[in-house]
């Protein structure tokens, strides 16, 4: 119905409190909140702060308690292996729940952390539900990152327990992620007491006797116990997300907040009713993965989907439209790079005409800016709205979106819509002055935020602060920069720091740099975001060596490559190095990152008045046409 959209975001703007207190009418709550929210010590605000609550709970056990036993709540279509698998509400919640009397019995209780890491298999849902269960905080660790960043998290969040698959399968090879698990427990200062591991028959691992432990003998010997009540403000989980240095953001999302956030999310953003099919093509590593892959859907009484495979390739660009039309998908969610992954397979959409998609009513895309040409292939082929939208693992849940369960907007090509109602944008200048409608600025939330969205940062609050409200009092940074326009519509241009989006995974090129830093013979180092016709962005480095070296530039690049991939991991996709004589920089010493994308991307650039020696940037030009991208001056 029209106007829909503006009253229900007009409300929840001057009325926050009535109108998340009523979403929070739709969750099974152990005590009722009689505070909705409490900000008197912004920016922790505390939604909910009396409420008592239990995620599984939520996402299971109510179901099977309302009618939705014999309903599918996961399927796992595993083209890599040949698997599949389904799980009613039922034999889920019997799984998770003997899956927690496991963890107990090894001494996991409330507010213990435990770090998973594993691939799509519903092991890995388990996990995280029994964890939810116990009223532990979960930390999942996507399979994609090196033995040194898992190291990293496990440290960070203290984990009591890991629990891990023996292997992942990608594409034409089996990745060991045992023997990536024994490198970080070495690494890590902290060591965890247990490890459980689901031994997959593609790659059985060596146990270490005294530590590890077998998933299924374990599961087969517990005895399932109950779900726990924990305050709405107990964390449910933390999730390591890039910063601007090496060492990750633990973001801390609560679990009443999540619960109210998600299930309305699912209703009014998604227009998912209960018992349909959803499906988040993405990885239990990604924040897209905890809240539409496990949390959301199953709050919401869906089945969802947890697909193993890739968008080409397993076996064709077809793969998505089969899952599609197999399980009746309604509403489904991927990245853009996926289709155009697809597109550059199946331009004109043969594989998509062999299925039958007639059920299938709205496409979802996040993750990195999507480009109008993609819009434009998916809505041509699909017939269907084409939804882009925007949002953060730090947010927990769309900010940007056009909310289908409420009211459909017109879709403006290069927009993900309108601010969700809960969001309040502002465009900042520099100083902290809003910027007029169509003119870009710093994209910031003002507080407080809706529930859902993160509480703190994992064991540092002070960094919570200093990296996201800082510079602008009153507001939450959320470091891309923007605009809206008069019409209200919200366009997301670039990051404002050293982010970089490479196949819609947020990478830190700080966190890189730190790498190639550590070469023995790398005197200086930069790493660029530069623009990819499939990916978004790849990473770039630009190495200087030291002063009698030596060394054959090319085997130091070589070898460079190969510290990111055994340091940070393939996830990170960084194959492209080049050797320089020197970087160029600001008299200050500030290494001109920006001016290089621009070189890199062919976009117009001009060496800014503050450069210590102009001369430097016709060298890098030439440095990057050797790797085929576009020079223009
Ligand atoms: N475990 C181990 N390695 C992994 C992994 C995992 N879970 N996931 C990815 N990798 C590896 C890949 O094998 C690849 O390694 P390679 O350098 O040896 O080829 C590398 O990490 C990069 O992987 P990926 O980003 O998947 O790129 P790709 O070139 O293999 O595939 C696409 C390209 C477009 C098909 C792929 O990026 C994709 O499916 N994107 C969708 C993105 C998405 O869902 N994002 C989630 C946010 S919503
Ligand atoms: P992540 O925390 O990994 O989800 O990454 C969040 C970042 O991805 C955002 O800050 C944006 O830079 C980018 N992003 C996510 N969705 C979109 C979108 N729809 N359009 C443009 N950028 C996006």
């Amino acid at each position: 119905m029209s106007g829909e959209y503006a009253s229900e975001y007009r409300r929840a703007q001057t009325d926050p409190r009535g109108f998340w207190g009523d979403a929070a009418a739709a969750v099974a709550w152990y005590r009722t909140p009689q505070v909705v929210l409490d900000d008197s010590n912004s920016p922790f605000v505390r939604w909910f702060p009396d409420g008592m609550v239990n995620a599984c709970y939520n996402a299971l056990d109510r179901h099977v308690e309302d009618g939705r036993a014999e309903q599918l709540a996961l399927i796992h279509d595993s083209p890599v292996t040949g698997a599949r698998q389904r799980f009613t509400y039922r034999e889920l919640r019997d799984r998770v729940a003997r899956m927690a009397g496991a963890l107990r019995a090894r001494g996991i209780g409330v507010g213990d952390r435990v770090v998973i890491y594993m691939p799509m298999v519903p092991e890995a849902v388990i996990a995280m539900l029994a964890c939810a269960r116990l009223g532990a905080v979960h930390s999942v660790v996507f399979g994609g990152f090196a033995a040194n960043e898992l190291a990293v998290r496990i440290d960070d969040v203290q984990a009591k327990l890991v629990i891990a698959a023996s292997c992942g399968i990608e594409p034409g090879r089996v990745v060991p992620y045992k023997p990536l698990l024994d490198q970080a427990i070495e690494l890590a200062r902290h060591k965890p007491e247990t490890c459980i591991i689901l031994q997959r028959e593609q790659l059985p691992a060596t146990m270490i006797p005294g530590r590890d432990l077998d998933w299924r003998e374990l599961e087969a010997a517990a005895a399932p116990v109950d779900c726990v009540p924990v305050a709405a403000t107990h964390p449910l989980y933390v999730l390591y997300t890039s910063g601007t240095t090496g060492q990750p953001k633990g973001v801390v999302r609560d679990t009443g907040g999540c619960i109210v956030s998600l299930l309305w999310s699912m209703r009014k953003v998604y227009g998912v009713a209960p018992g349909d099919v959803f499906w988040a093509a993405s990885d239990v590593g990604w924040v897209v993965g905890h809240s539409y892959i496990v949390y959301g859907p199953l709050f919401n009484g869906n089945t969802t989907i947890l697909y193993e495979g890739k968008p080409v390739g397993t076996p064709d660009p077809g793969a998505y439209w089969r899952v599609i039309a197999e399980y009746g998908v309604k509403v489904f969610f991927t990245a853009p790079t996926a289709f155009r992954a697809i597109k550059k397979e199946d331009s004109g959409g043969a594989y998509l005409k062999k299925y039958d998609l007639s059920g299938f009513e709205t496409l979802f895309l996040a993750g990195e800016r999507c480009d109008p040409d993609t819009l434009a292939w998916a809505q041509d082929r699909l017939g269907v709205p084409v939804i882009d939208h925007w949002w953060q693992t730090e947010l927990g849940w769309p900010a940007v979106a056009n909310c289908r369960g409420i009211e459909l907007l017109p879709v403006v090509p290069g927009s993900p819509t309108k601010p969700v109602p809960g969001f309040v944008f502002d465009v900042l200048d520099g100083a902290g002055k809003p910027r007029p409608p169509g003119e870009i600025g710093a994209l910031v939330l003002k507080l407080p935020l809706p529930p859902g969205t993160f509480t703190t940062l994992w064991g540092n609050d002070e960094r919570f602060i200093n990296a996201y409200f800082k510079t602008f009092p009153g507001y939450y940074e959320t470091g891309d920069a923007g605009y809206i326009d008069a019409a209200g519509y919200v366009f997301v241009m670039a990051r404002t720091d050293d982010v970089i989006n490479v196949a819609g995974h947020r990478l830190s090129t700080g966190a890189m740099e730190e790498v190639l830093a550590a070469h023995p013979d790398v005197a200086e180092c930069a790493v660029i975001g530069v623009a990819d016709a499939m990916k978004g962005q790849l990473p770039l480095g630009l190495i200087v060596l030291k002063d009698g070296a030596g060394r054959d530039p090319g085997a130091v690049c070589r070898e460079a490559i190969q510290m990111v991939r055994e340091r940070i991991g393939p996830v990170a996709a960084f194959k492209l190095c080049i050797k320089v004589q020197r970087l160029p920089k600001t008299r200050s010493g500030k290494v001109l990152r920006g001016t290089m994308r621009s070189i890199a991307d062919g976009e117009p650039w001009k060496a800014p008045a503050t450069i210590d020696d102009p001369a430097i940037l016709d060298e890098i030009g030439a440095a990057f046409s050797t790797l085929g991208y576009p020079v223009t001056r």
